[in-house]
């Protein structure tokens, strides 16, 4: 086997064969055994429009026939690109302005962080560098976005260089909320506690915030009440800039168009990417505000160049694919749509919370969460028990130690939902 594993451990995957997919039909896979899949994770939190939508791959093949590659830069660029900038920044929260495309999350987080250093170099404010980055966030596997992320498996033997970052406390009110405190006053301290720490460190040294709207990939965390207004009164006071990394809240996952809808929260960049093609391609973009923009413009203008570019960024293919995604996220109206679905799983959800092992339920618009009750003294095995009994029942998900974390592919119906629900509760009931 040549593949080394991302995220696995290695030795087991030497002895323990992966499970290879080989075909998708609507919102299941199938392996190469035959055997059929629902998968609840949309993959890895992207394959927004299933597995085997039609028109995304001829618009694919149709980009592939007209022009398989050209760049972006100096001086040239491609037709789906420059239509999907103007697009994209069309959707977005009205703060953003201009759009710059690379291939990954990781790419665009990591770019974020550059243009943040450079927009504060311009503005001669070279010691203002640093970056505030959440306990259970994950940003991506770059040497700059690994290092933002929150989660120590990620670090571990790596030596990132991660003295720019300063870590802030997740927002987890069912962890970390004090007796008797309620969401608005959890809230509250945690933005005093950001405050605080801010004031510490030197608001003079710190850049940027950078958050996801609801923390993904670190449990499924869904923003307490008031949380993004209390924070955004503290970054705006210190001169500090969001950046919301959308890279799963966006496109209609939350029932919005994006997170920053959602929660109200004005960004100055955001990093978008999986659902902007429903994965089907491989493409992400870095949104800037209009401020920022004209700083970097007028740096890069002194310097004859902006000197940030990847051979693939704004593929024509990709770039193709995501425009026919979005067209058909408007034709089915998929903030409606994911509202709607949305009733459905918080019912499901709310149907497990009372099964033996089930510690409590969460949801939002298409993305829900069940925290099963930790074994006794031993983190995560609970888990995945049950997500053994899950896969044996044909249904994958992400698991995140002992939390469940669902985002099925927003074309699911609600018959599907509830087999989804059927066989989570087969799974927990067998796992106990
Ligand atoms: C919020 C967030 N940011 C960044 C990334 C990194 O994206 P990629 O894996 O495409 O590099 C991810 C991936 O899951 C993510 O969830």
């Amino acid at each position: 086997m040549g593949l080394l594993f991302p995220f696995s451990d290695p030795r087991g995957a030497e002895s323990i064969p992966p499970l290879v997919m080989v075909e998708g039909d609507g919102i299941k896979v199938i392996d190469e055994n035959g055997k059929s899949y629902i998968d609840a994770a949309s993959g890895l939190w992207c394959a927004s429009l299933g597995f085997s939508n039609k028109r995304l791959a001829q618009a694919a093949f149709d980009q592939m026939n007209r022009l398989p590659y050209y760049h972006s830069f100096m001086g040239r660029t491609v037709e789906p690109a420059k239509l999907l900038a103007d697009k994209v920044v069309d959707l977005a929260p009205n703060s953003l302005a201009k759009a710059f495309f690379s291939c990954s999350g990781s790419e665009a987080v990591d770019l974020a962080i550059k243009i943040v250093w450079y927009y504060n170099n311009a503005r001669g404010r070279s010691e203002k560098k640093r970056v505030i980055a959440r306990e259970s966030a994950y940003h991506g596997s770059g040497v700059l976005s690994a290092g933002l992320t929150g989660m120590n498996y990620c670090h571990d033997g790596f030596d990132l260089p991660d003295a720019f970052v300063i870590r802030a406390h997740r927002p987890n009110y069912a962890l970390d909320a004090e007796p008797g405190e309620t969401e608005i006053e959890f809230s509250k301290r945690l933005a005093s506690l950001l405050d605080a720490q801010i004031q510490l460190e030197g608001a003079e040294t710190i850049a940027a915030f950078i958050g996801e709207p609801i923390i993904g990939s670190g449990g499924a965390i869904l923003p307490p009440e008031g949380y993004w207004a209390e924070i955004q009164k503290v970054l705006n006071r210190h001169d500090i800039l969001l950046i919301a990394d959308e890279i799963i809240t966006g496109f209609g996952r939350t029932g919005e168009w994006f997170g920053c809808d959602a929660y109200d929260i004005k960004p100055d960049i955001m990093t978008i990417a999986k659902q902007l093609s429903s994965a089907y391609m491989p493409i992400s973009c870095t949104l800037i505000s209009d401020k920022i923009y004209q700083v970097i413009a007028d740096f890069s203008h002194e310097k004859q160049t902006f000197g940030h570019g990847i051979t693939y960024g704004g593929h024509p293919v990709a770039a193709a694919v995501a425009l026919e995604t979005l067209k058909i996220y408007e034709e089915m109206d998929v903030c409606a749509q994911v509202k709607s679905l949305a009733v459905h799983l918080e019912q499901a959800l709310k149907s497990l919370d009372e099964l033996p092992g089930v510690a409590r339920v969460r949801s939002k618009g298409l993305i829900g969460a069940i925290d099963l009750v930790p074994d006794e003294g031993s983190s995560g095995t609970h888990g995945q028990r049950v997500a053994q009994a899950a896969e044996q029942q044909g249904l994958l998900y992400r698991v995140v130690g002992d939390t469940i974390a669902l985002a099925p592919p927003l074309i699911i119906t609600v018959e599907e939902l509830q087999e989804v629900a059927q066989r989570l509760r087969n799974a927990i009931a067998s796992a106990a």
